[in-house]
């Protein structure tokens, strides 16, 4: 599926130039529809449970496919949290108490780990230099007591990307598996969790993956997952959940053990369907798209001397770009009274880009911008001496 075919299923863009899919990826029409058919299957036979809970199955394989995993190493739960999804709970934190995140993770990532701390957990944190998080910043934060090192793929904040398979291969020399939350890339580059090395990976499906809030997925390598025994559970992470066994404890094999109730299906209706979409188009052909479209805002802002926060070497950066500004709010209103619609972090201003965006909504964008001109930062004489 081409970009401008891909586009016309969205129709957001009859009216504006939606640039902020890392907050929420635009509604597809083949997601309304599957949306409506949940609304139909209630209807129509009121508690159709069993159709629902199949579908939990089809979108666990889907996802697994996406990133070549085993489907049993795939649990779905209504639980967003990058490291919520994980289960904390699971790990024993008495012989390898550090846990590794850094600055550039979601705030989620840092409460859960510091909430772990009442259970004997140390959090230590890799420390930003500038736009960048080098591989240096994990490794002098790893020893041999670290436990886990978890961060995210691309920051949320900035737009920097973490090389994953290296990241892997260092936290490995350590003896530490990898959790990677994967909300601000999963949908936008092919993610092959075998061939990164990476040992867990969880994600929501409502940015890039084109769902709605209230589903998240979570990959856990099997000899992993299996070593690990969740506290946090319930009837949807038993073997059998249908046994509606209260007196006994019987976890299933593989991630699905990290489930806990019953799932949410609208949510996950809606998932399998926008996964099924992405799967027609090719995750490599929303990379390229992807790349292209960000290359072109950086350079764009570039010429224009603003203060570009994402880095500028295209390997260290997905799909998000931000700019620094004097007065974020007023931009992001004028640029909506253009109708063209972003977000803000940071007092920065957020941009975001998916195979649905084209050159025409970056040129649209620079436009907006180069007539507020005033409401953006100027890169400091600094940061321009080092470009030249
Ligand atoms: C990197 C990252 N992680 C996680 C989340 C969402 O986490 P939660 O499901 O806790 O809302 C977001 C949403 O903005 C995010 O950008």
């Amino acid at each position: 599926v081409e970009p401008t075919a891909f586009r016309k299923l969205f129709p957001i863009f009859d009216e504006r130039v939606y640039l902020n899919s890392c907050s929420q990826g635009a509604l597809a029409r083949p997601v309304q529809a599957a949306l409506e058919e949940f609304m139909e299957s209630w209807h129509r036979q009121g508690n159709p449970w069993e159709l629902w809970c199949e579908r939990m199955e089809e979108l666990r394989a889907e996802f697994a496919a996406l990133i070549n995993a085993e489907p049993d190493e795939v649990g779905g739960s209504g639980r967003g949290a990058p490291a919520g999804g994980a289960r904390p709970r699971a790990l024993d934190w008495s012989d390898r108490p550090r846990v590794v995140t850094s600055d550039f993770d979601f705030p989620t990532m840092g409460h859960v780990w510091l909430a772990q701390r009442a259970r004997g957990a140390e959090v230590a944190y890799a420390r930003a230099q500038g736009d960048r998080l080098p591989l240096e910043a994990f490794e002098a934060e790893l020893d041999e007591r670290t436990r886990l090192v978890a961060t995210s793929h691309v920051c949320y904040r900035n737009g920097f990307r973490t090389d994953l398979a290296a990241l892997a291969e260092l936290a490995h020399a350590h003896g530490a598996p990898l959790l990677v939350d994967a909300f601000q890339s999963m949908g936008t580059e092919p993610v092959d969790v075998k061939a990164l090395g990476v040992d867990a990976l969880v994600t929501g499906t409502l940015k890039y993956l084109l769902g709605t809030p209230g589903v998240a997925l979570l990959y856990v390598r099997r000899e992993l997952a299996e070593r690990l025994t969740p506290t946090d559970t319930g009837w949807f992470g038993q073997a059998d959940p249908f046994a509606y066994d209260v007196h006994h404890l019987d976890y299933a094999p593989g991630a699905r053990r990290f489930q806990s109730g019953s799932p949410p299906v609208p949510a996950v209706y809606a998932a399998l369907a926008a996964l099924r979409l992405l799967r027609e188009v090719g995750l490599d052909a929303v990379r390229d798209q992807v790349r292209a479209l960000a290359d072109l805002a950086v350079a764009g802002l570039r010429q224009r001397g603003l203060d570009v926060m994402t880095p500028d070497d295209p390997a260290c950066r997905g799909p998000l770009v931000m700019v620094r500004c004097r007065d974020v709010q007023r931009l992001i209103a004028r640029l909506a009274e253009r109708d063209v619609l972003c977000s803000t972090r940071d007092g920065a201003l957020r941009v975001s880009f998916h195979h649905y965006n084209s050159e025409a909504d970056v040129l649209a964008l620079l436009s907006g911008l180069d007539d507020n001109i005033g409401l953006l930062a100027p890169a400091s004489a600094g940061t321009r001496d080092q470009e030249e």
